[in-house]
């Protein structure tokens, strides 16, 4: 099974997307991941200009669709919410924060709007705003987080709403993507996979620790401040944990995470850095091409779904 609604609504060959990632998911990445059949994502954090030329570099790398995260506390939003329209990028996915202010203008402008929601209730209320599909994100994911499980959270949304649902969190090959379809979902969102890509930048050390997780790596910092934030275990999360044990205020535990993903990301300090990464983790275990990872999990998908479809 390859065309679904989600790749009907995309316009891409396979219902798989990556998911944005910031400071991570650049034009290359992004680029790759579209030439291979997904929908590659750009990270839409950053200055406005810095942004601008992320775009038109993805548009000279690739013909085929893309989108671009957009992270709605940040400072810029508005800019970067009209740089969409100017640059008429073909999809949109949203976190942290409700986008809702922004959906009329990017649909008067043909973008596809996809939510990250973390419950029913943000489903809804995104089908409400009039958003294209949803991105169901269970708290297996690398990076932030909400409280509800993939398993549990996507057959609950898929029930209440009619909009497209796309799972993510824990997906790693095509028995995840498979199971994924189970319960409802007509694509998935992937982002620790594709963290070890070879067209992702992240730093070497990086991909190495995820390579080498276990099934038990991973940590959530952050629960004490309200924004918990799945990543490997290190010098940094231990340290977090801590001073979150002894009642800290807030803005002294945060201040721990400060520049910390681009420690880790950029300098490859694994110990002092922020790994974020998701359970899954554990089952990553090549260093791939976009295009190889694609391939691999189209086929094991084809094997699983030929199975169950057999039996
Ligand atoms: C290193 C990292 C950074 C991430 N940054 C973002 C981000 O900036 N915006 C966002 O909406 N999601 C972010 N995510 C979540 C991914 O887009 C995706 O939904 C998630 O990785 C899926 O779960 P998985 O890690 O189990 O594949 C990030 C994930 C990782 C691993």
């Amino acid at each position: 099974m390859k065309t679904s609604r989600i790749t009907e609504l995309l316009n891409i060959k396979y219902p798989i997307i990556q998911g944005g990632m910031a400071w991570i998911s650049d034009a290359t990445l992004a680029a790759a991941v579209s030439e291979a059949g997904g929908l590659g994502i750009i990270s839409g954090v950053g200055d406005t200009e810095d942004v601008r030329a992320e775009i038109k570099k993805t548009k000279s790398l690739t013909k085929k669709p893309f989108g671009i995260n957009i992270m709605l506390m940040r400072d810029n939003i508005d800019e970067i919410a009209k740089l969409v329209c100017d640059e008429q990028v073909a999809v949109v996915t949203t976190g942290a924060g409700s986008p809702g202010k922004y959906i009329e203008n990017w649909k008067k402008h043909n973008v596809k709007v996809i939510p990250v929601v973390p419950s029913v209730a943000i489903a809804k209320r995104m089908e409400k705003f009039g958003a294209d599909a949803v991105i169901v994100e269970g708290m297996e994911a690398g990076g932030h987080i909400g409280q509800l499980t993939t398993m549990s959270l996507v057959p609950q949304v898929v029930d209440a709403v009619d909009i497209p649902v796309i799972a993510a969190g824990g997906i790693g090959d095509g028995r995840g993507i498979a199971a994924s379809f189970m319960l409802g979902a007509c694509g998935v969102q992937m982002g620790t996979r594709f963290l070890v890509s070879k067209e992702c930048k992240v730093h070497e050390n990086y991909k190495d620790r995820v390579l080498n997780a276990k099934d038990i790596d991973t940590e959530v910092t952050g629960t004490s401040t309200s924004h918990p934030v799945r990543v490997l275990r290190n010098k940094l999360t231990r340290e977090y944990i801590k001073l979150e044990k002894t009642n800290a205020n807030p803005e002294e535990i945060e201040a721990l995470g400060k520049g910390a993903l681009r420690k880790a990301v950029v300098d490859g300090d694994v110990n002092n850095g922020s790994v974020m990464a998701g359970q899954i983790a554990g089952l990553v275990s090549k260093k791939q091409t976009c295009k190889e990872i694609i391939d691999e999990l189209i086929s094991e998908l084809d094997l699983v779904l030929g199975r169950v479809c057999n039996e």
